[in-house]
């Protein structure tokens, strides 16, 4: 009987350890989802389209399309963080070059950009 009981309870104990994991990595999906969306805001909000096109809305001078599978996420911070120094790594000599005013956004704004960034594959 004890033995029987303990038998249930560690099967109850893996189901609900199973169900737990599911939903924590559901919840973190969504949060991804919802990150992309902000930093579709942001990109709006702080004007990239300016200089930038996605999907062929925007300068067609600097098509971001695709960017996510081309540049690492520690890249596409790094664009928007320090462009001076990129374009100087890229050797790109597009002009107007990449602003140096994005590094002061709150930087839940730029995990949501870089997230945006990414989802562009
Ligand atoms: C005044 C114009 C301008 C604005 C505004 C601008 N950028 Fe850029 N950006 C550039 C130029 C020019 C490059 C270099 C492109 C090249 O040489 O192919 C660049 C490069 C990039 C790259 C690397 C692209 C690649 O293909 O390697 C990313 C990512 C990027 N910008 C994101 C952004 C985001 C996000 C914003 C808004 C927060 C923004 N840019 C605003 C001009 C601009």
């Amino acid at each position: 009987m004890l033995i029987r009981l303990t038998t249930k309870s560690i099967l109850l104990t893996t189901v609900l350890t199973l169900a737990a994991g599911t939903a924590t990595s559901l919840a973190a999906g969504g949060q991804d989802a919802s990150a992309v969306a902000r930093g579709q805001e942001v990109y709006a909000a702080q004007k990239c389209q300016i200089c930038h096109a996605i999907a062929g809305k925007g300068s067609k001078a600097n098509p971001l399309d695709g960017v996510g599978a081309r540049l690492a996420a520690a890249d596409l911070r790094r664009w928007i963080t320090h462009p001076a120094e990129m374009t100087a790594k890229a050797q790109s000599t597009k002009k107007p070059p990449m602003p140096n005013k994005y590094a002061t956004l709150p930087a839940a704004d730029i995990d949501a950009l870089v997230a945006y960034l990414q989802s562009l594959k």
